[in-house]
């Protein structure tokens, strides 16, 4: 699959997690879908970390836009810990959920108005389609990993 195809099926997926926080007050909700978020989350920041930054990163003109894009990252990877942290009933944790998807759609809104109609110039659709099957091969492993690691911690 075409690489930006892939992440924005991600982005996708997430803000569609997003619209179902919003759409309820239920805080036990809000608790089970900040799991699925965080794992939508983990996995598409891994991938894009592994391969697409990495590969983006060898071109000049980029390199700037995925510094800052990898420390967006780290902003949402401290979030999460924290909310991770958290006891149950905290009252921040709402807070911080806002917080956390404020960030996460800046941070989207930047990659798919910004960076990936550039990448689209510099990259052929082969070389899309190539980068496209490497993020699926990372996501698969990442995915088979955590499971694993899920598992044994049980
Ligand atoms: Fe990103
Ligand atoms: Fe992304």
């Amino acid at each position: 699959m075409n690489a930006l195809k892939l992440l924005k099926e991600d982005h996708q997926k997430v803000q569609e997690l997003f619209a179902e926080v919003k759409a309820t007050e239920s805080e036990r909700q809000h608790k089970q879908l900040y799991k699925k978020i965080k794992t939508e989350l983990e996995t598409h920041m891994h991938i894009e970390e592994k391969v697409f930054y990495p590969t983006l990163k060898q071109q000049e003109e980029f390199k700037d836009q995925v510094l800052e894009a990898v420390e967006e990252h780290l902003q949402v990877k401290t979030l999460i810990r924290n909310m991770d942290r958290l006891a149950n009933g905290n009252e921040r944790f709402d807070a911080k959920l806002q917080v956390l998807m404020d960030n996460i759609e800046h941070h989207v809104e930047e990659e798919e108005t910004e960076l990936f109609p550039e990448v689209q110039k510099h990259f052929s659709a082969e070389e899309l389609e190539q980068i496209g099957i490497e993020l699926e091969n990372a996501k698969k492993e990442f995915t088979k990993k955590s499971r694993a690691k899920a598992a044994s911690s049980r």
